[in-house]
C-alpha cells in the first residue's frame, strides 16, 4: 500500500506511455495517486485523468511561478474545477523566490487568494515553497492555515523551519531528494519529524530517487524513498508505507 501524494502525470513527459504507466500502478502497490495542478492550462487534463482512473485524484491550483498569468476570470473557473467530485486539495500554491519572477507581490496575492479558496471549500492545501521560508510561514500563519491543513511539498528547508511547520500540524512531503548523497539536510529533517507527519511523493516526472536519479521519475520509484526513510528512522519499511499511507488518506479525507 503506497499513497503517491504528489505527481504530475498530465506532464508531456508522459505523453508516450501515460495510459500504460498509469494502468500498471495499482498492480505495483500504488493504491492512490494525487495529480497536482501547477498552471491553469493543464487543470482540465488533471481532472480528465482523475475521471478516467478510479485511483487518481486531483489537486487544483496555480504554482507561484505561473501566477503572473492569472486573472479574476481564470480564478472563477479554477473555483469551479475545485468543486469537481475528485478534487481533494488546492495546490500547488505558495511562494518561489528562487527564480527571478513573477514579482513577489503577485505571488503573495495569489497565494493568499488560493488559501482563502481552500478555506471556503474546506479543501486542504499543497504548498510549494522555495527560498521563501519566512514569507511562506508568515502568510500561512496570518491565514490560520492550521485550520485548513497543508502538506509542505518537496520540503527543502532545515530542521528549525520543519519544527515550525510541524507545530502547526502540517505534513512534510518527502521525495527523491532524501536519497541523494547531497540530501543531508532533508535526511536530518526526516530523522527529526514524526513519521505521523510525513507523506510520500515523487513530484514526477522530476526528482527521481537514487538509483534512478536523472531519469524520468514515476510513482514506481516510491519504494526507494520509503526505504531511505525506514533506514534513517530505523523502523521497518512496511511501517513507513502503512503510516504514510494512513497520513495521506486522512489528509485528503479519503477515509472509507
Ligand atoms: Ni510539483
Amino acid at each position: 500500500m503506497i499513497f503517491e501524494t504528489h505527481a504530475h502525470y498530465e506532464d508531456k513527459a508522459f505523453d508516450e506511455d501515460r495510459e500504460e504507466l498509469l494502468k500498471s500502478l495499482p498492480e505495483n502497490g500504488i493504491e492512490y495517486v494525487v495529480n497536482v495542478g501547477s498552471e491553469f492550462e493543464t487543470l482540465d487534463r488533471i481532472l480528465e485523468i482523475a475521471g478516467r482512473y478510479p485511483f487518481c485524484y486531483a489537486a487544483v491550483g496555480i504554482h507561484p511561478g505561473s501566477t503572473d498569468k492569472m486573472d479574476e476570470e481564470k480564478f472563477a473557473l479554477l473555483k469551479e474545477k475545485a468543486k469537481h467530485p475528485k478534487t481533494v486539495a488546492i495546490g500547488e500554491i505558495g511562494l518561489d523566490y528562487y527564480w527571478d519572477g513573477p514579482d513577489r507581490s503577485t505571488q503573495k496575492f495569489w497565494f493568499e487568494k488560493q488559501m482563502e479558496l481552500a478555506r471556503e471549500l474546506a479543501l486542504p492545501m499543497i504548498i510549494h515553497s522555495r527560498d521563501a521560508a519566512n514569507d511562506t510561514y508568515e502568510l500561512m500563519k496570518a491565514a490560520h492555515a492550521e485550520e485548513i491543513g497543508a502538506i509542505i511539498h518537496c520540503f527543502g528547508y532545515g530542521v528549525e523551519q520543519a519544527r515550525q511547520y510541524l507545530n502547526m500540524g502540517f505534513y512534510l512531503g518527502i521525495g527523491g531528494v532524501v536519497t541523494f548523497t547531497n540530501g543531508r539536510k532533508l535526511k536530518e529533517v526526516v530523522e527529526y519529524a514524526p513519521l505521523e507527519q510525513l507523506v510520500l511523493e515523487t513530484d514526477c516526472p522530476y526528482l527521481a530517487p537514487v538509483p534512478n536519479r536523472g531519469k524520468r521519475n514515476s510513482s514506481l520509484n516510491l519504494p526507494y524513498v520509503a526505504q531511505e526513510i525506514a533506514r534513517i528512522k530505523n523502523v521497518p519499511y512496511e511501517k513507513v508505507l502503512e503510516i504514510t499511507y494512513n497520513n495521506a488518506k486522512k489528509f485528503y479525507k479519503l477515509e472509507d
